[in-house]
């Protein structure tokens, strides 16, 4: 359920830690099983080391089990809604591309497939191929 998702990424996103950027961001992730993981932006005075709320979410994913997802919403306040960084997109591509992405801006809703934002992607097939 869209709206499910889009409420728990709204819900976290108001606990992100961006002071720096100034840029909130929640994440929520859906695995196949139907469980939601939710992530947010994790600023950090040495600024390399933030971390984006897409891979939060994930890592929270992956260490409770999950590893296959249908859907991610990411939520932003900025117009239109921010889709997820390069890092972030490998990072989801890892669990496969035919994942739904939907960024939520202050208005509307964008939406693409992973494939369709990161395409031949780099992956363990290519690990296999020196
Ligand atoms: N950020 C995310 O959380 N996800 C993205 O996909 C893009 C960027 C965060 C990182 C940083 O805390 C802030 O947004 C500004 O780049």
């Amino acid at each position: 359920m869209g709206d499910r998702l889009i409420a728990a990424a709204r819900d976290v996103q108001a606990r992100a830690h961006a002071p720096y950027s100034g840029y909130s961001v929640g994440a929520a992730l859906e695995a196949f099983d139907g469980r939601v993981f939710v992530g947010a932006n994790v600023e950090n005075a040495s600024y390399g080391l933030s971390i984006c709320a897409e891979r939060v979410a994930l890592g929270a994913a992956v260490a409770a089990g999950a590893r296959r997802f249908t859907r991610i919403v990411v939520v932003t306040d900025s117009l239109p809604g921010g889709s997820p960084c390069g890092a972030c997109r490998q990072a989801l591509a890892e669990f496969g591309v035919d994942l739904e992405v939907e960024a939520v801006g202050a208005d509307g809703v964008r939406r693409w497939r992973l494939e369709e934002l990161l395409p031949d992607a780099f992956g363990r097939e290519d690990l296999k191929r020196q």
